[in-house]
């Protein structure tokens, strides 16, 4: 089965990339208990996968409860639990749930169940303004940040938006909270066995308005392919051969393709795709 999603058919460089979707196509699903991957890492590492800050229960009940339109049923299911709105509703969906709300001024992380992060934990970025959240990303104060901005200010309640990024690592794990331990495996990888230990990573955002409590609703949902599932037919080669090749170098720097470069690039060639640029 070919990924389920391809941005890289669309995007090779850094970009804001929202357009907007339905009500019917907000939440993906397809995680038949997403509670049980979310409370064992509650249980293990529940500093790295939750966060909130006072003052943040009326947004996160809000959240919880557009989560629960969405599903169709109650955010705070009958259990003896008594969890924060935002993580009773996150342990319900695939989804992480992020919890943005203005604050002096800025548009601040208020609170967060965070349990596919791609290399960043809860502690590091809540209270954070969206300049703080973005300060590692090559670029994006002086390309995006303003805009970034005046879409979280100008947000309509009836739009709904979505965005995709991608980046390879070698690992299948959707909870990888820091990069070293994953990037000093990468040295068990052969040419061969590319296509399987390395992976596509696409995170799928949205964001949508809380119009009574006036904050902002965002959502990260991973999902991972071997790299393999690229080569499913001769187009969405081309199309990721096209877009790994002809990635800008900041793009490249801040998602660390080097180090990948070269067991991709044995890969793509034993697919047949012998063109080669930045390589
Ligand atoms: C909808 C508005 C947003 C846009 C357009 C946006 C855009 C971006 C872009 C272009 C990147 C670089 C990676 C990539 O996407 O290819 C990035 C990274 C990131 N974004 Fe956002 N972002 C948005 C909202 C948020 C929010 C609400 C959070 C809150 C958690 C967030 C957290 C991050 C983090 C943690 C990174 C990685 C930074 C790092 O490498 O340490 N973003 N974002």
């Amino acid at each position: 089965m070919s990924p389920r999603h391809t941005p890289w058919a669309e995007a090779r460089d850094f970009s804001i990339g929202l357009r907007p979707i339905t009500p019917e196509a907000w939440l993906e699903g397809g995680e038949a208990d997403p509670s049980a991957r979310k409370d064992a890492l509650l249980a293990a590492h529940g500093d790295l996968v939750w966060g909130e800050t006072d003052g943040s229960r009326p947004g996160q009940a809000e959240a919880a409860g557009l989560v629960a339109e969405a599903l169709g049923r109650d955010w705070r299911p009958v259990t003896d639990r008594d969890d924060p709105p935002l993580l009773a509703a996150a342990r319900q969906v695939a989804d992480d749930l992020i919890l943005m709300e203005k604050r002096d001024g800025a548009w601040r992380l208020t609170a967060l169940s965070l349990c596919a992060p791609t290399f960043f934990t809860a502690p590091e970025v809540l209270g954070k303004s969206l300049a703080e959240l973005h300060g590692p990303v090559n670029g994006f104060a002086e390309r995006f940040l303003a805009r970034v901005e005046r879409i979280f200010e100008g947000l309509r309640p009836d739009l709904i938006l979505e965005r995709r990024n991608w980046t390879v690592v070698n690992s299948g794990d959707s909870f990888t909270p820091f990069s070293a331990p994953v990037r000093a495996r990468v040295g068990e990888i052969t040419p061969q066995t590319a296509g399987q230990a390395l992976y596509t990573r696409v995170e799928r955002q949205t964001l949508r308005r809380l119009p009574d409590t006036g904050g902002a609703l965002f959502t990260i949902r991973i999902w991972l392919d071997p790299l393999e599932r690229v080569a499913e037919t001769p187009e969405s080669l081309a199309a990721f051969a096209q877009a790994w090749r002809e990635a800008p170098e900041p793009f490249r720097a801040y998602k660390g393709f080097s180090l990948y470069a070269p067991l991709v690039e044995a890969f793509l060639r034993a697919q047949g795709e012998t063109h080669s640029v930045n390589v």
